[in-house]
């Protein structure tokens, strides 16, 4: 069986810290605070929403979470500004190694997969405005299973809609509540430890592997 790997999007392919540029004009140098609180506050959301059973697209969990960010940081914004900051966040850039390491990993025969908490078409988009959706044959969203990361469920879910086991299945992920997640659920997993001071949990369970850049995976991951 080949092996198959699932790709994070949001911090792993695609970076979140994308939009501080969007938010400089009203934030100026607060604006890497705020994006950071929003992001923060957007996977909250996914958490207490899953744990609650209270399920709401992630597009929702970004947009209540924008809403929280701007009461805390005191920022006022219209209708109209709001939409365009979801615009922006709607078509955030890739990270600079995500296009070398997804053509080294496609190359050396891995079947690629992206895996996610947004919506599939929501995804699908973001990553042909970024120039990666080539490398996936298909985008798998917890969307499908009304659940969020990590639950266990949308990792089972993924592998079955992969035609995958635990066994012969990596999860590729920057996120350490990700990379735990399925590997409790019996994948490996790729830790993308994307800078120095990134930390991981200290639970007493590790990534199969860590790497610092998606260029290096490709040496790192096994069949
Ligand atoms: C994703 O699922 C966890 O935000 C991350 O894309």
């Amino acid at each position: 069986m080949t092996t198959t790997l699932a790709f994070d999007v949001y911090g792993t392919l695609i970076d979140t810290h994308g939009i501080v540029a969007a938010l400089q004009p009203q934030l100026g140098h607060r604006a890497i605070d705020f994006s950071r609180a929003w992001r923060d506050k957007q996977l909250e959301y996914s958490f207490r929403r899953g744990l609650m059973k209270q399920y709401e697209s992630f597009a929702v969990c970004t947009g209540q979470a924008l809403d929280h960010t701007c009461s805390q940081f005191g920022l006022s914004l219209g209708p109209a500004a709001r939409e365009k900051l979801l615009d922006a966040y709607r078509a955030l850039p890739a990270f600079k190694d995500a296009r070398e390491g997804l053509a080294r990993v496609r190359e050396a025969g891995f079947r690629l997969f992206a895996f996610s908490n947004g919506p599939a078409e929501a995804v699908g988009s973001l990553l042909a405005q970024a120039g990666l959706r080539d490398f996936f044959l298909d985008v798998v969203s917890v969307d499908e299973v009304k659940s969020f990361k990590p639950d266990p469920g949308v990792y089972t879910h993924f592998l079955q809609r992969a035609g995958a086991t635990g066994g012969d299945a990596w999860m590729i992920s920057s996120n350490p509540f990700d990379v735990l997640g399925a590997l409790s659920a019996g994948m490996r997993a790729a830790w993308v430890q994307r800078s120095p001071e990134a930390l991981f949990d200290p639970w007493g369970i590790e990534p199969t592997v860590t790497v610092d850049s998606l260029s290096d995976l490709v040496a790192r991951i096994h069949p």
